[in-house]
């Protein structure tokens, strides 16, 4: 995918490009005309022996012209402007739906809409990091808030940035005219880790759509079923979430490999199998000392027993 001026994939990006590109040629031929204007002046009036620089003072139609252009041009700019910015800031007709996004040091967090299909058994509503899906060809609107600092949502492709601000509801809207994967990424410097703090939105034919969401909902109710409930919460809270991915929840860590089907694998890290209970606790507890110089530290002495058994009972839903 190109950059956004040459490649908008959305109503919104489009109408934003457009007027881009509107702008960029108007200052490119105000560009030319004074660099032109500058460069015959100086070459055809500059100073020669013996000759004397004629004396006047005003020239009517001259100041006339950039007088009156430049405010023509500046009204049309305000007015185009005005017309975009009425469109883009129009986040509340015929939307399909409403997304709630919360940026935070330094991932982002989707809840998506009350709406049966992305209801799990427990009652909560489909959430998850950095990867928001979205059917193609509809208005969806976001609802941007911030936990800890400033962060600001913009997946060029699809459409203008907006701030999340803690504390405070900004919204906005994107839309996909086509399938495809887009990337985006936090545009405030909000700290360290602010670079990798990535927006991946993948759009769906909208046929296809709900089958997605099922597959999704199935996943994360298999991740917060009410018997393993205390290791989700232990995985998400503590430090594990902060490396690994499991789809459907908010761990969306990028250092470590991604545990949405690690209970499914025919090993752990490519060293111990198979994949039980006794083996993952091994792993939890000490993983160095399995596989050396792995960047996981060890987990014994600074996570209770008790909670490493409820993350590994946790770890073996996740199918
Ligand atoms: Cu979040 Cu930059």
């Amino acid at each position: 995918m190109g950059p956004w001026p040459f490649d908008p994939r959305g109503a919104q990006a489009e109408s934003i490009s457009v007027l881009y590109w509107i702008l960029f040629a108007c200052a490119v031929v105000v560009l030319a005309i004074v660099v032109g204007a500058l460069t015959y002046s100086g070459i055809k009036f500059r100073d020669r022996p013996g000759r004397v620089a004629e004396q006047f003072h005003g020239q009517n139609t001259l100041e006339l012209i950039w007088t009156v252009v430049p405010t023509i041009m500046v009204i049309s700019f305000t007015a185009l402007s005005w017309n975009r910015l009425n469109f883009i800031n129009d986040v509340n007709s015929n939307v399909a739906m409403t997304v709630k996004v919360e940026g935070r040091q330094w991932a982002w967090g989707f809840t998506y809409p009350d709406q049966p299909m992305f209801k799990l058994p427990d009652g909560t509503l489909l959430q998850a990091g950095e990867q928001l899906d979205i059917p193609v060809g509809q208005k969806i609107k976001l609802e941007l808030t911030a936990k800890d600092v400033i962060h600001s949502f913009w997946v060029p492709n699809l459409g203008g940035k907006k701030d999340a601000v803690p504390g405070h509801t900004t919204t906005m809207w994107i839309q996909a005219g086509q399938p495809g994967t887009y990337k985006g990424q936090c545009f405030e410097f909000c700290g360290d880790g602010h670079a990798d703090m990535l927006i991946t939105v993948v759009a769906h034919p909208q046929s296809e759509y709900a089958a997605w969401a099922k597959t999704a909902v199935e996943e994360a109710a298999r991740a917060t079923s009410p018997e393993t409930k205390a290791g989700h919460d232990a995985f998400l809270a503590g430090p594990c979430a902060g490396c690994h991915t499991v789809k459907g929840t908010t761990a969306a860590g990028k250092v470590g490999p991604d545990l949405t089907h690690i209970a499914s694998k025919p090993n752990i890290a490519g060293v111990l199998s198979p994949v039980n209970q006794e083996n993952l606790t091994k792993w939890v507890r000490n993983a160095p000392s399995i596989k050396p110089g792995i960047l996981m530290p060890k987990f014994e002495g600074v996570l209770p027993d008790q909670q490493i058994d409820q993350i590994v009972q946790w770890l073996l839903t996740l199918k």
